[in-house]
């Protein structure tokens, strides 16, 4: 069994990151430029921002983060996206979702221009992720599939399950496996709440994607000897012997699943490395596409 290292794959990206930025500068041109919108202080949604802004400043992007309060009208955010939209010097725009109740995140991701729109989520980066054009795919289904391509994990001809239908990762997942692409060419099952059955199904697959949000779902009886499974699961689960009082747990019951894989991605350490790992990389494309 083999541990699928975010901290590795992401690490080795990052490098060849910083040596393109390196190369932009020493043409004398303006880094990769990425600018954050935060509403309100969700604490999972700060981790993440804040960790999206430092591995920017890590390999050389610059980056801005906006933040706003809760409290904040729709029309609001809609006008500060709109004047990053026409900010020649920003390359990419992300809303850091979710979102407070009154805002509409569908509006949201659909007034970001869909060439700054490096998290992938507008529906016309959608459509053409289905129809196989380039795009910026969403950031944890393109840190997934870099790294299945860093470990070389076979996808051809395997049986993918994908547990979660969400915009963000199961669907643009699913869409991804099953394409004519490298690491792709899976046959997908997509499983949901309503899936009767999903054990005997998960049984049969070759490779696991778990991105439910329910930690330890995915047992060891759901898994099949040799599977590859992929952990997308971040959800704070209280904890008083932990530090911060919470501890962070994936989809799957790791100790009981790995013995049972052949790879598998720990939590954390796995696929969270990834997501920024993909959206660094979709910033630095939008710097290309711009320039
Ligand atoms: N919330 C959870 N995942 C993501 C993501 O990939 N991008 C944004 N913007 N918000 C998220």
């Amino acid at each position: 069994m083999i541990v699928l290292d975010g901290k590795i794959a992401s690490q080795s990206i990052k490098e060849n990151l910083k040596t393109d930025v390196s190369a932009i500068i020493k043409h004398g041109k303006r880094p990769p430029h990425l600018a954050a919108i935060l509403v309100g202080n969700n604490g999972a949604s700060e981790t993440y921002v804040a960790s999206k802004v430092k591995n920017c400043e890590e390999i050389g992007f610059q980056s801005t983060l906006i933040r706003l309060e809760d409290t904040v009208e729709e029309s609001k955010l809609l006008e500060t996206i709109q004047q990053l939209n026409n900010n020649k010097a920003v390359d990419g725009i992300l809303v850091q979702l979710p979102l407070p109740k009154h805002i509409s995140e569908q509006k949201v991701i659909e007034t970001i221009n869909p060439q700054k729109d490096v998290d992938g989520f507008h529906p016309v980066n959608i459509g053409k992720l289905v129809q196989g054009l380039e795009t910026f795919i969403p950031a944890t289904p393109y840190g997934i599939m870099l790294m299945l391509e860093y470990f070389n994990i076979e996808t051809k001809g395997k049986h993918a399950v994908v547990i979660g239908r969400s915009n963000i990762v199961g669907r643009p997942m699913s869409i991804l496996l099953s394409s004519n692409i490298k690491r792709g060419n899976c046959t997908v099952t997509i499983c949901h709440s309503h899936t009767p059955n999903l054990s005997e199904i998960c049984l049969q697959a070759d490779i696991i994607v778990a991105a439910l949000g329910k930690p330890e779902f995915v047992k060891a009886n759901m898994v099949k000897q040799g599977a590859v499974v992929i952990d997308v699961g971040i959800t704070r689960v209280a904890d008083t012997t932990a530090k911060k009082g919470f501890r962070i747990k994936g989809d799957v019951a790791y100790n009981e699943v790995a013995t049972k894989t052949t790879a598998i991605t720990p939590v954390p350490g796995g696929v969270g490395l990834m997501t920024i790992a993909g959206l660094l990389k979709n910033t630095l494309q939008a710097y290309m596409n711009n320039e």
